[in-house]
Parts: structure tokens; C-alpha cells; sequence
């Protein structure tokens, strides 16, 4: 007993010695499931996940972007999910109508139709973003390098300028052939059936986007706060900058 504490003791000093004593992966997941034209999802990734790289917290963070928007399933009967999009003040200000990509995806067999759900002729401006966005993060891993990408596509969003989202490739130097050539491809698809299906598959189910899940625990309403919760989430020795001067404002624990 007191030697198996002595040598637990020895070897953590020598750990101590040689290398850092932490564990090199202690980075905090944080996962965002959003719609690339909902208006809160623009305005979250322009005005506040991009601090993220302004400060040092991408340094701990794995960051998972998931663009399907509301995956939608029918709980009833589970074989179809569908990439919902929330049609916004981009297009009908004042409108609340939903409409359903005519991505269907087909999750364990035949795909059924909704009575009431209206699937469009063409993909909507919506779903073809996402399949960008998700090809995007598919071709270029860095995430420095999509997020960039993204977060310009997102602020044209904002300014209702998403139909110049070519332009963003070529503001940011990235190359667009890559991310195009996979957009045309069924690997958009294959992506956002990929996405749709995480998406239907949270756990506790996602209620509204932008929905951030930070290590498989939804931030929920609070969203704007992630920071505060990356940090106290994040068990690391070394404590970035972004935590140090971050004021929890947590609403309830
Ligand atoms: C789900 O599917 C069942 C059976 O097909 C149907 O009766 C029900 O109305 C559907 N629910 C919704 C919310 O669409
Ligand atoms: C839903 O999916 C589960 C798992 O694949 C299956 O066991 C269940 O029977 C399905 N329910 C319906 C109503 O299809
Ligand atoms: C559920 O979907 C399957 C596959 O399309 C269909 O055969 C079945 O009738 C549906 N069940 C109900 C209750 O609507
Ligand atoms: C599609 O995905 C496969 C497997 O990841 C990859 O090898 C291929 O290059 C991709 N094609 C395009 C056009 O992106
Ligand atoms: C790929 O998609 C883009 C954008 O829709 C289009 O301009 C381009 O011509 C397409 N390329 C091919 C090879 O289909
Ligand atoms: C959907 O996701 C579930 C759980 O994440 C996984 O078990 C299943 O294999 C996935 N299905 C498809 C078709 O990707």
C-alpha cells in the first residue's frame, strides 16, 4: 500500500520532470449545428464565434462546424430526415414559412413524403449554401481556413449579399475548385445526409439553432455566453489568455 503510493508519487514527479504533466489532448469539443441563412446563425458566427480567433480559445477548442439546419425527423416513423430551412427576413421579412429542402434523406429505407410538407422544385438558397459549406469543411480541414470561408459567406448573409458567396474565394485567396467540384458532386449529398443524420440523432434533440453542443451537453439559450462555458469545461494546466479575462454570465448552473 505505502509503496504502490510512493511509486505513484516517484512517477508522477518524474512526469514532472520530463514532460508537461497534463495530457496533451485536453481540448473542449464544441460542436455547432446551424443553418448557413438563418439570421441568428449569420449573427452568431460573425459577431461572436469568430472571437474565437481574434482571442487565443480556438487553442483549446475542437471545433465542429455542422451546417444542415434543422435536421427534422418524424419520430413516428423514423425513416426520412429531412434538411430543414427556416426561409427569414432575407428573403419575406416578416414571414415565418418553413419550407423543406428537396434533399430527402432516405435513413433506413423507402423515404416517405409528408402530407404537409412542401418540397420545392429547385434547391433552395438555403440547402445549397450548407451543401457549400459543407464541402467546404469536407475539402479544406483547416479550420482556420474553412471557418474563414464561412464566416465571409455568413456575413454577405447578414448584409443579404449570399448570392456573391463566389467572391468569398477569391477575397480570402482560398482556391475554389476543391470545394466546387465537391458541391457538384454527390459527396454534398453524401455530407449533408451525413450532417442531417447527426443532426436528428442529438441527444438531448436540438430545439432551435444556432445549437451548440459543448463535450455532448447542449449550451441551450445561453449561447452567446460559449465562452465562459469552454473555459469551465476546459480542464488543461495551461489556461488560455481568452479564459483568463472571461466573466461567466451563466444564467442558472
Ligand atoms: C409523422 O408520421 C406519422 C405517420 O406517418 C403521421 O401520422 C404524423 O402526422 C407525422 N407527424 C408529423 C409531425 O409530421
Ligand atoms: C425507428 O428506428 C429504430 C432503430 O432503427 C427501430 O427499431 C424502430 O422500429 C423504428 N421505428 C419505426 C416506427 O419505424
Ligand atoms: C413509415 O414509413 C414506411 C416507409 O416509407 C412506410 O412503409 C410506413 O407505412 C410508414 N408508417 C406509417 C405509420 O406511416
Ligand atoms: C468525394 O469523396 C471522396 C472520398 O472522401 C474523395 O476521394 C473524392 O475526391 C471526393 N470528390 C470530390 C469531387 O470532392
Ligand atoms: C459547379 O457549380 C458551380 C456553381 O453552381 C457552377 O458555376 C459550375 O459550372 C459547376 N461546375 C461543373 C463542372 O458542373
Ligand atoms: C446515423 O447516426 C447514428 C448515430 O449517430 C448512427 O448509428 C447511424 O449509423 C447513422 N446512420 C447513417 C445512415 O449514417
Amino acid at each position: 500500500m505505502a509503496s504502490a503510493l510512493f511509486f505513484t508519487c516517484l512517477t508522477c514527479s518524474m512526469f514532472l520532470l520530463t514532460i508537461p504533466c497534463y495530457v496533451a489532448n485536453q481540448k473542449v469539443t464544441l460542436s455547432l449545428y446551424y443553418d448557413s441563412l438563418s439570421t441568428s446563425c449569420a449573427t452568431f458566427i460573425v459577431k461572436n464565434l469568430a472571437k474565437i480567433f481574434d482571442d487565443d480559445l480556438i487553442t483549446i477548442l475542437n471545433l465542429r462546424l455542422v451546417p444542415c439546419g434543422d435536421a427534422y425527423a418524424n419520430k413516428s416513423n423514423n425513416s426520412t430526415a429531412f434538411c430543414q430551412v427556416y426561409i427569414n427576413h432575407f428573403f419575406l421579412p416578416t414571414s415565418l414559412v418553413q419550407i423543406f429542402c428537396n434533399i430527402i434523406y432516405e435513413i433506413i429505407s423507402d423515404a416517405i413524403v409528408l402530407p404537409s410538407v412542401q418540397i420545392p422544385q429547385h434547391k433552395p438558397d438555403g440547402c445549397k449554401l450548407d451543401s457549400l459549406e459543407a464541402c467546404a469543411i469536407d475539402v479544406m480541414h483547416d479550420v482556420n481556413k474553412h471557418f474563414a470561408l464561412i464566416y465571409c459567406i455568413e456575413f454577405l448573409a447578414i448584409e443579404g449579399r449570399h448570392k456573391e458567396w463566389e467572391t468569398c474565394f477569391s477575397s480570402l485567396g482560398l482556391p475554389k475548385k476543391p470545394t466546387l467540384n465537391c458541391y457538384n458532386s454527390s459527396n454534398a449529398t453524401k455530407l449533408e445526409q451525413n450532417y442531417g443524420n447527426q443532426t436528428m440523432h442529438l441527444n438531448p434533440p436540438l430545439k432551435f439553432v444556432p445549437w451548440l453542443v459543448l463535450n455532448d451537453q447542449p449550451i441551450g439559450n445561453d449561447y452567446e455566453n460559449f465562452a465562459g462555458y469552454v473555459c469551465k469545461a476546459y480542464k488543461g494546466n495551461i489556461v488560455p489568455m481568452a479564459c483568463q479575462s472571461v466573466h461567466l454570465k451563466q444564467k442558472t448552473e
